[in-house]
């Protein structure tokens, strides 16, 4: 394989996917219509050493709209990465946008990759598909019970990928994150919250009462997964993969773990809980392990000193401009 799509290429993840690929020697389209979820100028930034790169080529567009028979054509493998992410705005009135971009963008995908000659699809699914995890870890086989409408969005979009492979023969594979942090997370994730606000000497807000415990995964893990996954041939049709950090804590802990590493007090303010947001995850890695070779690398404590190093680089960055 020599040249692989990224979808959502300017978000969180797949910024650093395509940092990766590129680094590793692939070429790289990266797709991307800079939704305002959040700032759109926070994911130009993120694209901004790709953007630099011989091998990188940038494409502004939506995938709802672009014809994608082109684009799929061009490439060996796709990782899917564009969507709506966040369990607590997909309830309600936003819920359309989720099938949107979630659901009917990996349709479209799959359109097209039925139709091109593409080596490998893999989808970039979510630990929110199996909702909450109150007996120990997860594994693939587990019922999926989503505890929220952006969990369903990914079942769905799953389904729509285990459909295409067995139907249409597209070569595919589901990676499930877990809860993912590291430079350039997602401003409105609990981690990144966390550090502004301790960083700003303002209060933490805390939805419920900080006993959720996570699975949390650092973004390089992710990645790696993620290459390792482009780079193997499937075992079996749309096989399904969790992808975690290999460490768990609870929301209290990483206010106080934010608190350490930046040498400040946290002040907490606690809020209601917010529907959706499950009590426990926690994944089973044996068959990442045992059939990508996956090992996650980075510690909790390690990974939140590198995203508090990088919030602050940022914020004086931006002060300097
Ligand atoms: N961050 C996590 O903890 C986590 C955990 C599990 C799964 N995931 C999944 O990983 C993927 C990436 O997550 P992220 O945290 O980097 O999110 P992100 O919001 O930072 O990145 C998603 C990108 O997709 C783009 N996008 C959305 N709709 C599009 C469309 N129609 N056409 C083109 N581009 C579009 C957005 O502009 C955005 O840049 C998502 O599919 C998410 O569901 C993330």
């Amino acid at each position: 394989m020599s040249k692989v799509l990224v979808t959502g290429a300017a978000g969180f993840i797949g910024s650093h996917l395509v940092d990766r690929l590129l680094e590793a020697g692939y070429e790289v389209a990266g797709l991307d219509c800079f939704t305002d979820y959040y700032s759109p100028e926070v994911k130009r930034r993120n694209l901004s050493r790709a953007l630099a790169h011989e091998r990188f080529t940038p494409i502004e567009g939506d995938l709802l709209q672009l014809d994608l028979d082109d684009l799929i054509r061009g490439v060996d493998g796709v990782a899917h990465l564009a969507g709506e992410p966040g369990v607590r705005s997909s309830w309600g009135e936003r819920f359309p946008t989720y099938l949107e971009r979630n659901v009917q963008t990996t349709q479209r995908l799959l359109e097209a990759a039925s139709r091109g000659g593409l080596e490998h699809f893999v989808y970039a699914s979510s630990s929110s598909i199996y909702g909450s995890s109150d007996g120990g870890p997860v594994a693939e086989d587990a019922t999926l019970r989503p505890a929220s409408p952006y969990g369903m969005s990914k079942v769905a979009a799953e389904e729509l990928v285990r459909l295409y492979a067995r139907e249409r023969g597209v070569t595919s594979t589901v990676l499930r994150y877990f809860t993912v942090y590291g430079p350039r997370q997602r401003p409105e994730m609990a981690l990144s919250r966390f550090i502004c606000a301790i960083s700003s000497g303002e209060p933490v807000e805390v939805f419920g009462d900080g006993s959720q415990a996570r699975e949390v995964t650092y973004v390089s893990d992710v990645v790696e997964a993620t290459v390792a996954t482009l780079e193997t041939k499937p075992k079996e049709p749309a096989r399904a993969y969790n992808v975690g950090g290999g460490t768990r804590t609870t929301v209290g802990k990483l206010v106080n773990l934010v608190g350490e590493t930046l040498g400040e007090r946290p002040e907490v303010r606690y809020c209601p809980p917010v529907p959706g947001d499950v009590l426990s995850t926690w994944a089973n890695l044996g068959r990442s392990r045992r059939e990508l070779g996956y090992e996650p690398r980075v510690s909790l404590e390690e990974g939140v000193a590198r995203q508090v190093r990088w919030v602050l680089a940022e914020r004086r960055a931006l002060a300097a401009a």
